[in-house]
């Protein structure tokens, strides 16, 4: 059975608010997506039942610490992970990446040689560059081509050398939507002898995540663009993970993944993440039986969260279909993205567009007089604005549907934009 668009939204309960009777849009889940019950179901949970600190010996400690390896053994799931050892939960992406940073240069010398793009949010940029002006690294740039919207990756191989340490790299742009092949980039960078560091913040949410598929060295998401709640996730192979040193304070255990997690978790929001991956689980379960073949070796929960995640790609393809047609027959609308149907394969459904004659600020604001949610500016994607030559016009409009998105909002969203296209007043 394909996804059931009204099921889903039935979990969501934010999904059911109207502000003086305008039903709310969202379409600003690259940003962050809402939760479903299940989220606020075990957070409640956890902050009534088991509240506490871990490692102690009595009874909500003691179910606090199962709770939390619980939750690293679901992200481990829908990751693929070999182990749930090799999931460290952190603040979010940006922290967990700046703290990891700091670990990796231990082992790097002046001269050594990183590899950043100008696809990524600056949060797998910026962190790399300090630590190359720290240290004293050498930086060198993959771009990506203007016209096709992605890596350019023969330039990769000039790129590398035998000083090639970390290639920093994203699944899913952000900003424009396309999906890398971070398989060919890793097989590249390890024929070199460098790591890969893979941003799958905007991949997650939109289909089935599979680090030991992928073949790289870390992977970092957000539990917030997952329908999780405000927390981040660093996947790492467990042997780099044991070998690299992490800055930790020295009561704390040695041992993964506790290492690389510093101070005290949110532990409610760990309990929320367990609960992002059963509901995704059980979007697996109840919609997704055509794909569980696919993932017949797989246990249980990590088969139905990769089928789900199979489902939601198949479904978003159609709501990138409708988007996309849609805003390009407005005159004047140019969309910064994959626009060829054949290649909705290399995309999520994440659209970013500028619109003749009106700034993205207006955009976005009249969008939210009609309580349409979208983004505006550069999301922190500023290398890909800049590359884009952007920069300087407010970056770019983004509408960032997901799995629980239906078709006539997109058609709302469509219309709004359409009539401000036109010059009307109000969409
Ligand atoms: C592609 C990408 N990477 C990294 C981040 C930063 O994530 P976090 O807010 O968890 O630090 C974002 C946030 O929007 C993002 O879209």
């Amino acid at each position: 059975m394909p996804l059931d668009p009204d099921r889903i939204r039935e979990q969501f309960p934010a999904l059911a608010l109207e502000d003086d009777g305008q039903p709310r849009v969202y379409l600003d889940n690259p940003a962050g997506t809402q939760v479903p019950r299940r989220v606020l179901d075990r957070t409640h949970d956890y902050l009534v039942h088991m509240n506490a600190n871990a490692g102690g010996v009595f009874r909500t400690s003691e179910a606090t610490d199962a709770l939390l390896e619980e939750a690293h053994r679901a992200v481990a799931d829908l990751l693929n992970a070999a182990s749930w050892r090799e999931v460290v939960f952190g603040q979010n992406m940006t922290t967990l990446t700046f703290a990891f940073s700091r670990s990796l240069g231990r082992t790097l010398k002046p001269g050594d040689e990183l590899i950043l793009t100008r696809m990524d949010h600056d949060a797998n940029v910026a962190p790399w560059l300090l630590l190359a002006e720290d240290l004293g690294l050498t930086v060198k740039w993959l771009p990506f081509d203007t016209t096709t919207y992605r890596y350019d990756l023969d330039a990769l191989d000039g790129l590398l050398s035998e000083r090639t340490r970390l290639a920093a790299v994203n699944y899913a742009s952000n900003a424009l939507g396309t999906i890398n092949d971070v398989r060919a980039i890793c097989e590249k960078v390890h024929a070199a002898g460098g790591l890969v560091y893979v941003d799958a913040v905007q991949y997650v949410p939109h289909g089935p995540t599979d680090v030991q598929a992928l073949g790289c060295d870390f992977l970092v998401c957000s539990a917030y663009k997952f329908f999780g709640p405000h927390q981040g996730i660093l996947w790492g192979r467990e042997a780099l993970l044991e070998r690299l040193p992490a800055y930790k304070v020295r009561p704390a255990s040695d041992a993964l993944p506790f290492k690389f997690e510093t101070g005290t978790l949110s532990h409610e929001g760990m309990a929320g993440t367990l609960g992002a991956v059963e509901y995704l689980a059980w979007v697996g379960a109840t919609m997704a039986a055509e794909y569980h073949d696919a993932y017949r070796h797989f246990p249980e929960r990590r088969r139905h969260v990769h089928a789900a995640m199979r489902a939601i790609a198949a479904y978003e393809r159609t709501l990138s279909e409708r988007l996309i047609a849609g805003l390009q027959a407005i005159p004047g609308l140019t969309i910064h993205g994959i626009t060829d149907p054949a290649c909705f394969g290399e995309r999520v459904p994440t659209v970013s567009f500028t619109l003749d004659g009106h700034h993205p600020r207006d955009v976005a604001r009249r969008l939210a007089g009609a309580n349409i949610f979208v983004w505006d500016g550069d999301y922190y994607a500023c290398e890909v604005v800049r590359h884009l030559g952007l920069h300087t016009r407010g970056g770019l409009v983004r509408v960032g549907p997901c799995h629980y998105n239906t078709v006539e909002e997109i058609d709302r969203l469509v219309a709004a934009v359409a009539a401000l296209g036109e010059g009307r007043a109000r969409p």
